[in-house]
């Protein structure tokens, strides 16, 4: 190698433009001993709870235990190459992560690092991943709806922005596919989507992110992914990680909804993280603070006040339970935590009820409140004629001599159920649950043979479409149902149900 002067000197020069004799302060510590994910370090006295620890291998990690001369770390990254009495660093920052529209479309993993290949994420924004949800006098009552475009949920367990809504059923029931309609029904009503997915496979990740950029949805969400294979500690993390990306839109006067899919996976992650930590361990092997865990993730979920820019963070945790047991330690407890759920059911599921809505023991506390005065009008008694045709049909099961006030009972329990039913992937709009739930309701339906009635939803709707425009149109503006519309709209079901038959008779349906 030959070294020419110029350059020599360029270098000396720019080194003695850059010297400055202030020491830096850093505050290190050594590791005393390292295992599973977790180094016990010792040395840093003045390390504060949940603050970023740098690695000499670049991997960071996240103080979780403070202990008396040592403070227990865990790691984010590989161990690869860390061995005992290595040097740790302070960061003196608390865990965060970048915040922005520029995350919107985008795939990353619980420390917003971009992993789907599209390059680097630019933005200059970051917040805590944990912070306090906002008080009581910043907050308003939930007061404006989240349209799901899913019947059974938006005509009987409607839910408000900012609300906290669980999703609970055992495996295979629905759960996830429930959440991919509500983010695919939100295209174009200014709502940004989060999806957290934790403890999944990568394979069903990538097809739910391939299904929502195939369908436009990708353009207002964020997929924040700690799978399986990923370390227990990014698992406990990505929650936490999903709800500082909506809250950055909440406090930008936005709507933002994040989707947990599931808070038993992130149980047990946390579960396992403190059980390496030596936490003492209680009920079910859980250690003490897992309602706090829980409770702190969706009490961040609100609705802000006007002078605060009115925005709102809605949540909707997912819990898997086992045999449709309910009452095991982590369902109650998110149950106690948020404003209501929608129990799905396998049972209904494999006879056929999907979305396998259990509407009798579903609630929503608060989203009543912010249902559609369209909606409310025609729902009345739905709920409760449901409830009791469950009931009837459960008990005729075995009699065979009916009043016909029964029979006339189970006949629009029957349909009402029939009409609830609704393909995946496939979100109404409120128009249309609007008019096929007022069908049903006024008994339009009773007459019509069980098996023709997705026929003659479908014809309602594109004769509508062709013939009475308005109905549609003056439900989407105003969400309300005029007495003026509501004419109409009778007219039209009368027309059209004698068309059906007609065209029935005729052998052409
Ligand atoms: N409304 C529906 N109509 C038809 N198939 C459905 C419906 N909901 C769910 N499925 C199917 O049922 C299976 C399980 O659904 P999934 O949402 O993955 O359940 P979970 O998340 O509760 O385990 C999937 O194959 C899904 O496509
Ligand atoms: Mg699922």
């Amino acid at each position: 190698m030959t070294l020419r002067a110029e350059e020599v000197a360029w270098a000396i020069e720019k080194e003695i433009k850059e010297y400055n004799d202030q020491l830096t302060l850093e505050s290190v510590g050594y590791i005393l001993q390292l295992g599973d994910g977790i180094a016990n370090v010792w040395g840093l006295d003045d390390a504060m709870m949940s603050e970023w620890i740098e690695f000499s291998n670049g991997t960071y990690g996240i103080v979780l235990n403070l202990e008396q001369d040592s403070v227990k770390v865990v790691l984010l990254g590989t161990q690869e190459g860390l061995k005992e009495q290595d040097i740790v660093k302070r960061t003196g920052r608390l865990a965060s992560i970048p915040v922005g529209p520029a995350l919107l479309g985008r795939v990353v993993n619980a420390l917003g690092a971009p992993i789907d290949g599209k390059g680097p994420i630019v933005t200059d924004q970051s917040r805590n991943l944990e912070s306090m949800g906002p008080g009581v006098v910043e907050r308003q009552p939930v007061n404006q709806p989240l349209q799901t475009g899913i019947k059974a949920v938006d005509a009987m367990i409607p839910i408000g922005k900012g609300q906290r809504e669980l999703i609970i059923g055992d495996r295979q029931t629905g759960k996830t596919t429930l959440i991919l309609d509500m983010i695919l029904n939100q295209k174009g009503k200014n709502v940004v989507c989060i999806y957290v997915a934790i403890g999944q496979k990568k394979s069903v990740v990538s097809q739910i992110v391939s299904l929502l950029e195939e369908r436009g949805a990708m353009e207002y969400t964020t997929v924040v992914v700690a799978s399986a294979s990923d370390p227990a500690p990014m698992q406990y993390i990505a929650p936490y990680s999903g709800a500082a990306l909506g809250e950055y839109f909440m406090y930008n006067g936005q709507h933002a909804v994040c989707f947990y899919d599931d808070l038993s996976k992130h149980a047990q992650a946390y579960r396992q993280l403190a059980l390496l930590l030596r936490r003492p361990p209680g009920r079910e092997a859980y250690p003490g603070d897992i309602f706090y865990l829980h409770s702190r993730l969706l009490e961040r979920a609100a609705k802000l006040n006007d002078s605060l820019g009115g925005g709102s963070l809605t949540a909707i945790p997912v819990i898997e339970t086992q045999a449709n047991d309910v009452t095991t330690y982590i369902p109650t407890n998110v149950i106690s935590i948020t404003d209501g759920q929608i129990y799905l059911e396998s049972d209904l599921f494999y006879s056929g009820v999907r979305p396998a809505v259990n509407v009798g023991i579903s609630v929503s506390r608060v989203g009543g409140k912010a249902q559609t005065k369209a909606m409310k009008k025609v729902t009345g008694s739905l709920r409760l004629d449901l409830a009791q045709y469950r009931e009837l049909a459960a008990f005729t099961q075995f009699g065979s001599e009916l009043d016909d006030a029964t029979i006339a009972q189970l006949s629009r329990g029957e349909r009402m159920v029939e009409i609830l039913k609704q393909d995946k992937y496939k979100p109404y709009s409120l128009e249309k649950m609007i008019i096929i739930i007022f069908a049903g309701t006024k008994g339009y339906l009773d007459d019509l043979p069980l098996d023709r009635i997705k026929n003659f939803e479908s014809g309602l709707f594109s004769f509508i479409e062709q013939e009475y425009r308005q109905i549609p149109q003056s439900i989407a503006e105003s969400k309300d149902l005029s007495q003026e519309t509501l004419d109409l709209l009778k007219e039209a079901i009368g027309k059209f149900k004698e068309k059906f038959n007609n065209d029935h008779l005729a052998g052409n349906t």
